[in-house]
């Protein structure tokens, strides 16, 4: 497989340290394998050989088999890994499992763990082993969720122009992202890649899920001028709002009781048809998914053919998966 020019990155942990160039150059990879799903043939030769393990310790319908389905497209070998049914279960350390797929010949680890800081932890350890191996984040506890984002700023940037999407369209675009962004980790990559491409970042909700230092930890990273406004009333982030972003409530992550109840979160919070008014003509509404419907958006708006892009964003997920890979193993050889 040819090396591609443009990319240097092992691993992909973060989105915090990315460059409006990568966003980019992931955005065109993601361009070329939508065209190879359109085909009669969705696969192609590029990951003949190599193997990718899914290493999910954590539940997940989509971004597991997204990523399955993503390296069998590329003709690589895949491996799922059932945490219930493994020797995790014996009491086997997650490095050790980590290890065994690597003397199994495993060249990328694609990794999901309710604890941050796992996926980091097996990249460190396969660079202190002198491995070649990449390691995907595909989410870790509260911290970061960099395909999920990826794969909405695909979505969002073919709104705007599906033939060449860029970055730099969503530039002044105003996204607003709401719900409980303090443990979301699709939130907090999100953060990073929207505020790259010069979009207004627009928070929004209840105080006990959106706490203040969200804005200076994107303030802190001053290498990019980064548009970031929290809100503790819905409203203000609606108005005009090109795109809205609605997270689910994460139940398991809540350690305290954060919200009097759900009926009174949508009566709030929930995005409803009547509130959308408030934004552009053209909003369009995005979900990672799974969704606790009636209580972040009201059913009938998820399954609104036009404003919705939900389906789209699972369908980009695959492409971009493809790409993520594909990029990552293109630096092995
Ligand atoms: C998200 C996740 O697991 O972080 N879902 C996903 O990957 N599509 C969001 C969530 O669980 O709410």
């Amino acid at each position: 497989m040819p090396p591609s020019p443009d990319w240097t990155r092992r691993h992909i942990l973060s989105l915090a340290d990315f460059t409006p160039a990568e966003y980019n150059t992931i955005l065109q990879t993601a361009v070329s394998f939508r065209e190879v799903l359109s085909r009669r043939t969705k696969k192609v030769p590029a990951l003949q050989g190599k193997v990718v393990a899914n290493l999910f310790f954590e539940s997940s319908t989509r971004t597991r088999s997204s990523f399955e389905l993503a390296a069998k497209r590329l003709s690589a070998d895949s491996l799922n890994f059932a945490p219930g049914t493994s020797s995790l279960t014996k009491g086997e350390t997650i490095l050790d499992t980590a290890k065994t797929y690597l003397a199994m010949g495993t060249d990328l680890m694609v990794i999901r763990h309710r604890d941050a800081g796992v996926p980091t932890a097996i990249a460190q350890e396969m660079e202190r082993l002198g491995t070649q191996v990449g390691v995907l984040n595909a989410g870790d506890g509260q911290h970061e969720h960099p395909s999920q984002a990826l794969l909405d700023l695909f979505t969002m940037c073919c709104c705007l122009d599906a033939d060449e999407p860029r970055l730099e369209q969503l530039q002044g675009k105003k996204i607003a992202i709401i719900g409980d962004i303090l443990h979301s980790r699709v939130a907090r990559s999100n953060l990073w890649s929207l505020t790259a491409s010069g979009a207004e970042v627009h928070l929004a909700a209840p105080p006990t899920l959106l706490p203040a230092y969200f804005a200076e930890m994107i303030a802190a990273a001053t290498d990019l001028p980064r548009s970031i406004t929290l809100h503790w009333d819905l409203e203000p982030a609606l108005e005009q709002a090109d795109f809205v972003m609605t997270l689910r409530l994460q139940k398991e992550r809540m350690t305290q009781h954060l919200l009097p109840s759900l009926r009174e979160y949508h009566q709030q919070f929930g995005i409803t048809r009547d509130r959308l008014r408030l934004c552009q003509p053209s909003v369009r509404l995005l979900h990672p998914g799974p969704v606790n419907r009636g209580v972040e958006i009201s059913s009938d708006l998820m399954d609104d053919p036009v404003l919705s892009l939900v389906s789209q964003q699972v369908t980009s997920g695959v492409a971009i998966r493809m790409a993520l890979l594909y990029l990552m193993a293109s630096g092995q050889d």
